[in-house]
């Protein structure tokens, strides 16, 4: 099938290269000549594992093409994607401009002889679909068809996605995305068809759920530091509730990223447009940044309330490991929050260190974890890089001028931090110290 994406970040170009890679056509048009042309030569303008490796395959098939020109793109396409951003405006709305900027496009480039399916994967507020559709000539089909890319494992949750959601209402677009979709479903991953409308609210409904397990997990985690539990203990002892589950409840600084901070104000605005305010989701958004600013408060309260003259080092920029992308990455307010208090702050991350210096310009930064830590007063980690994890602690004791880490992605044990002989911060589980030699509630 001759299938052309309108937007070429994560969705879109993983999306593109991923149907290319099983024997579609696929044109990928953006407005931006530059990443047009990096985009043709193979490179991803982001680190995802994988992906440019299979996008050069797919280009040396001739199946995979890049393009500024709307003609070229809308010209021959059987199936369009909509894929482009949908940013929180300056009010907490969504901003769909961009998206309906697309679907007028359309409309004014397509030749009348041709009747694409137009496809929305933009997560969009429940209604932006059928918006579209009244942009679009009547010739045109419409369907909704959110996506559930995880960054750093985009190209597996597309080959192998837990489901595909899509929102029809046309036989005809229920056969297209049926044949699109039929190398990657079935054995358990089913293709579902619903309206419109549900099809939209699926994705909030499953971002807000995902991002309600993580405040959550972090408000009990907060409970355990005050009344002598540990939080390790309590989630397994709650998770092996088989109704409750053990994903996506890791505790630590909160969620950043592109989607969760977004998906959850876009829910509030919903619920504020439909006079039924989303009071879960508020409390979600709001525990979330509430974590960052506790953490770096308990950096702060460690050496008394200034960091003048400190040196504090931070192993992890990024939001998440396997990515290179900061966007409303919790590392960005607890380095500008210790800055503020005085702090001269160093950063390694082995992918988002470039991305980071630009939110956060003060910042120095190494290209190696080790000489990050040397002659820091403490190590703040802030994304759980599996090579953090796998250190060698006598090392680090042996850089920082004294034994002192701040873990917000609860990455080592207590005890391996007793032995080692830190002074070691966590989220949820009593802190070890080493005045006493044992570990003391906070
Ligand atoms: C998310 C959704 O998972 C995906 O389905 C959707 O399409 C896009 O948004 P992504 O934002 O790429 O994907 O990353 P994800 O792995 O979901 O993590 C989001 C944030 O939550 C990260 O900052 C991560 O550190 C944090 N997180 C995740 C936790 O703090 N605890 C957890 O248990 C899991």
């Amino acid at each position: 099938m001759n299938i052309t994406l309108v937007g070429t970040g994560y969705v879109g170009l993983v999306t593109g290269t991923c149907f290319a890679n099983v024997g579609n056509d696929v044109t990928c048009l953006d407005v931006d000549i530059s990443k047009i042309e990096q985009l043709s030569n193979g490179e991803s303008p982001f680190y995802e594992p994988g992906l440019s490796e299979m996008m050069t395959k797919c280009i040396d098939d001739n199946r995979l093409h890049f393009t500024c020109s709307k003609k070229e793109a809308y010209e021959h396409a059987d199936v369009i994607f909509i894929c482009v951003g949908t940013p929180t405006g300056a009010k907490g709305e969504c901003d769909l401009s961009h998206v309906f900027g697309v679907a007028d496009d359309i409309a004014k480039s397509s030749a009348s002889d041709r009747s694409p399916l137009i496809i929305v994967k933009s997560t969009v507020p429940v209604g932006t679909t059928h918006k579209v559709r009244e942009r679009i000539p009547e010739r045109m089909s419409i369907a909704n068809n959110p996506e559930f890319l995880r960054e750093g494992n985009a190209i597996e949750d597309f080959r192998r996605p837990d489901r595909v959601v899509c929102g029809v209402d046309t036989e005809g677009a229920r056969t297209v995305l049926t044949k699109l979709y039929a190398p990657f479903v079935g054995e358990g991953r089913p293709l579902l068809f619903f309206d419109i409308p549900s099809s939209e609210m699926v994705k909030y409904a499953s971002n807000a759920m995902l991002a309600c397990k993580i405040s959550f997990i972090n408000e009990i985690a907060s409970l355990c530091e005050r009344n002598g539990a540990n939080i390790d203990a309590v989630r397994t002892g709650m998770c092996a509730d088989n109704r409750i589950g053990t994903a996506f409840f890791r505790p630590g600084i909160g969620y950043g990223g592109s989607c969760f901070p977004k998906d959850t104000l876009a829910v509030m605005e919903m619920g504020q447009d439909a006079n039924a305010p989303c009071l879960v989701n508020t409390a979600v958004h709001e525990l979330n940044l509430r974590q960052r600013a506790w953490f770096a408060q308990r950096v702060i309260d460690h050496f008394g309330g200034s960091l003048e003259g400190k040196r504090i080092a931070f192993w992890g920029l990024a939001f998440k490991p396997r990515t290179d992308d900061v966007r409303d990455a919790p590392s960005i307010d607890i380095a500008k929050a210790l800055i503020e208090r005085g702090a001269e702050v160093i950063g390694f991350d082995p992918e988002a260190a470039e991305n980071f210096s630009i939110e956060v310009s003060q910042i120095e930064l190494a290209d190696d974890m080790y000489a990050v830590t040397s002659q820091a007063d403490a190590l703040v980690i802030c994304t759980e890089w599996p090579e953090f994890g796998t250190c060698s602690l006598s090392k680090v004791k042996g850089l920082l001028n004294e034994p002192l880490i701040f873990d917000g992605r609860n990455m080592f044990d207590e005890d391996t931090m007793t032995k080692a002989g830190f002074t070691y911060y966590s989220v949820g589980r009593p802190t070890v110290t080493q005045s006493s030699n044992t570990t003391a509630n906070q």
